[in-house]
């Protein structure tokens, strides 16, 4: 492993200073493929330059959209129109980007070609049927390393997994009530639905973030929104523009919980996403007995913002339970999550977060295996953990599985933990955090 595979980690004095939060990665992959659909010019103001949204840029340009980067987070697409992309000529690859490989089905089932989508060998342990069976009822033959949606009796059995074959077609509106409250079926279905003649709808079994929906609208498609019951008309014509992504909430939380846990910081957050889909971590936190003072709060391009200012917590936080409709406001913050709860007062539980097996990693047992070899008290449940608080944590070598989260929530854990943390394997963070050491070793002085 090379040297910049890895991150040591001591224990933090202070946490002082301003931090830009990076682009939003949701709303980065989404602006792309939007404009990419989209008739005319879209620019797009703070991307996320993180590999993963870099991954969906590659693959548009696969399908001979021309796409020009600054290096300051600008970038300009030039739409093509909902049937525009042309067929690849090589192999789609999202690399670690389940978001890209989930929501590019949807455009791809609406493609009078054939496409194989793949990624890396994370990605290839991710289960597709769930975005399969939605498309097959489209009218799209979706074809994984397991089997083939819908076709030899498989159909409601078996999982699937990339690499991909997805034969696209002419597809039939439907109406789809989804199993897991997941944004990336629902936004498949919903990007699959511009191409159906007709009204798609889904049906969510709680709410699940909403930049897909909230980005539609930007860019003209018609959306009917009632209750957890979302439509889209197609097939629909859209109009690029100008996106403005806010800071990355899920990214912001890593150093929330920096600044409540190591002693004497003070953090000013700037432009945080703060979609109400997205602020479970805020909720916890609020609920725990962290103070953040949240201000100059705005809305641009439909998606609201705020700096967020946080001070270390003179009394120690609570433990809580977290779960039901909060857990998909908060899936990915959940490992940073548990390092908080280690340092909370009393018991933590968090349930009906079963999803978080199918991450990255499997983030309940690589957070709870890797927590517990810093001396937390922490138990796997099957679908959460329970973590009893507040232990004293100790400098460990850590596996990150090469999940970004889980390096990330762990560089945070060594940073009030005794002795030396090392990170390996840490290259990862790169797919949604470029610029996470630096900003580390910056406001550790
Ligand atoms: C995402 C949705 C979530 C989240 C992922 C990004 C999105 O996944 O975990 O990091 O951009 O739609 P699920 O929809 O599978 O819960």
């Amino acid at each position: 492993m090379g040297q910049q595979n890895m991150l040591k980690i001591i224990k933090a004095k202070k946490l002082i200073g301003e931090i830009n939060i990076p682009g939003d990665k949701s709303i980065s992959h989404r602006a792309v493929m939007l404009g990419a659909i989209a008739e005319g010019e879209t620019v797009i103001n703070n991307f996320l330059m993180g590999e993963d949204c870099l991954a969906t840029i590659n693959c548009f340009k696969e399908m001979g959209i021309e796409i020009e980067m600054s290096n300051k987070g600008k970038i300009i697409i030039k739409g093509k129109g909902i049937r525009g992309v042309t067929k690849p000529k090589k192999i789609l690859d999202v690399s670690n980007s389940g978001t890209t490989i989930r929501l590019i089905s949807g455009i791809l089932a609406g493609q009078e070609f054939e496409t194989t989508i793949t990624g890396d060998a994370s990605i290839q342990k991710r289960p597709m049927k769930r975005i399969a069976e939605p498309l097959f009822r489209m009218g799209a033959i979706i074809e994984g390393s397991e089997g083939i949606e819908g076709v030899g009796g498989r159909r409601g059995t078996g999982e699937i997994y990339p690499p991909l074959k997805i034969k696209g077609g002419k597809l039939r509106p439907t109406e789809y009530k989804m199993p897991v409250a997941s944004a990336q079926v629902k936004s498949c279905v919903l990007l699959a639905g511009l191409y159906a003649d007709g009204k798609t709808t889904v049906i969510e079994p709680g709410p699940s973030r909403d930049h897909t929906e909230r980005m539609l609208m930007h860019f003209g498609a018609k959306i009917e929104i009632s209750g957890n019951k979302i439509s889209v008309h197609g097939p629909a014509s859209l109009e690029g523009g100008e996106i403005d992504v806010p800071g990355d909430i899920s990214s912001a939380a890593f150093f929330l919980v920096a600044g409540l846990l190591v002693p004497g910081s003070d953090l000013l957050l700037r432009n945080v996403g703060m979609n109400p889909t997205r602020i479970g971590i805020i909720e916890v936190l609020h609920r725990m007995g962290a103070k953040l003072e949240i201000m100059d709060e705005e809305i641009i391009s439909e998606e609201p913002r705020a700096n967020i200012r946080v001070t270390s917590s003179e009394k120690r936080v609570t433990g809580i339970e977290i779960g039901g409709e909060l857990i998909p406001k908060l899936i990915d913050e959940i490992p940073i999550i548990a390092v908080l709860a280690t340092q909370a007062e009393g018991t933590t539980i968090i349930k009906d977060a079963k999803e978080l097996r199918v991450k990255e990693s499997d983030r309940i047992k690589t957070i709870s295996t890797e927590l517990k070899k810093m001396g937390a008290a922490i138990e796997e449940t099957e679908d959460g953990m329970i973590i009893t608080g507040p232990t004293k944590l100790k400098g460990a070598t850590i596996n990150s599985y090469r999940d970004h989260r889980v390096a990330m929530s762990m560089a945070i854990a060594g940073l009030i933990a005794d002795g030396e943390t090392i990170i390996e394997d840490t290259e990862c963070i790169k797919t949604s955090f470029p610029g996470f050491e630096d900003i580390l070793n910056r406001i550790s002085g």
